[in-house]
């Protein structure tokens, strides 16, 4: 996999990486294996992944030490970390916060849990309703001129507020939530970040699970299960997911892989994304996701599977 550099900044990485809101994340997910979690990265660093998907909120700054402890064992030049933060759970409740006071401390706090000296890249996690938006990637700025990160990133950023947070050409990338069923920001957002040159990281590629291929359209959830209530797990929509869905088959079986592999290597060749970080819940799901690598979909495959999930 040739190298991809995030924004205007010096970080380059190779563009499959791995999301780990499922290592360590217990506040969002309920049984999680701390030992899976390790080894899930341990297993990603060794099978060629770099780019590590992290954020504060992931077990309130669990993820980051599980993260800290897996990367110890390898060259430090060899991890991407790409951490998040905004959640402020310093007055009881939880807020999101952009103050530069507070994300400074957010970037040390992280530091010490990561146990690294810099983070590569550093996003806001959620715009708070309060801070200027320059004001908060200005303070992020400042960071990196200390040598504490080394790109800038901002997520969950509408259009507009990205074009407010970039004022000053400092934001090298955007992290939102795109999909091959989720794709507003086509429109509304890639044009802007191609003329900004900043980069474009996708989160939710899988869907959480949709467009791997082990659902069909006669799966259901147990009503104990959070997917039984979950509009995009049942009902019309979950159906036309699932049509295009099988429309993948038959270009997974002309590749001898699965539905998983195509689905990941349309956003390897997606020339409007930078890097894609699907999640894994443990290491034995890890070469699924390394083997996406080794697709190459042809111009042909490459549209039709857009047109099956064209959203226009
Ligand atoms: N910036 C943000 O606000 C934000 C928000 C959400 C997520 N994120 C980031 O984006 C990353 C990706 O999101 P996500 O993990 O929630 O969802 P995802 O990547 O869409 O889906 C991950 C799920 O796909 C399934 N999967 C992965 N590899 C598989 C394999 N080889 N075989 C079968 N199934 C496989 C697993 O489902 P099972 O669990 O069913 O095994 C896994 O939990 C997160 O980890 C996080 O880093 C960022």
């Amino acid at each position: 996999m040739d190298k991809i550099k995030i924004g205007k900044s010096q970080v380059e990485t190779v563009p499959l990486g791995l999301g780990t809101n499922k290592v360590g994340g217990h506040n969002l997910f309920p049984n999680l294996s701390e030992s899976d979690g390790l080894a899930t990265i341990r297993t990603a660093l060794e099978s060629g992944i770099e780019l590590l998907d992290t954020a504060f909120i992931y077990g309130k700054g669990r993820s980051e030490e599980l993260i800290g402890e897996a990367i110890a064992d390898f060259p430090r030049d060899q991890v991407i970390i790409a951490d998040k933060a905004a959640h402020d759970f310093s007055s009881g409740g939880m807020l999101l916060n952009n103050e530069p006071q507070f994300l400074t401390k957010s970037v040390d706090d992280a530091l010490r849990r990561l146990k690294t000296d810099y983070i590569d890249i550093f996003y806001i996690h959620f715009p708070d309703e309060k801070t200027p938006k320059s004001e908060a990637v200005g303070a992020l700025q400042e960071l990196r001129e200390a040598g504490k990160l080394r790109a800038i990133g901002i997520s969950n950023f509408t259009p507009e507020q990205v074009k407010e947070a970039n004022q000053d050409g400092y934001v090298d990338v955007v992290e939102n939530y795109y999909s091959l069923i989720h794709r507003e920001d086509e429109e509304t957002l890639f044009p802007y970040l191609n003329d900004a040159h900043s980069s474009f990281i996708p989160y939710f590629p899988l869907e959480s699970g949709l467009l791997t291929g082990k659902y069909t359209k006669d799966s259901t959830f147990a009503e104990n299960d959070p997917r039984s209530k979950d509009k995009k797990f049942t009902g019309e929509v979950f159906q036309k997911t699932m049509a295009a869905v099988d429309t993948l088959r038959p270009i997974a079986r002309q590749h001898h892989v699965d539905v998983l592999q195509i689905v990941l290597a349309w956003y390897l060749a997606n020339p409007n994304l930078a890097a894609v970080i699907p999640g894994a819940r443990n290491a034995g799901q890890i070469p699924g996701i390394v083997q996406s690598a080794k697709v190459n979909l042809s111009k042909d495959e490459y549209d039709l599977i857009d047109q099956n999930f064209s959203t226009k």
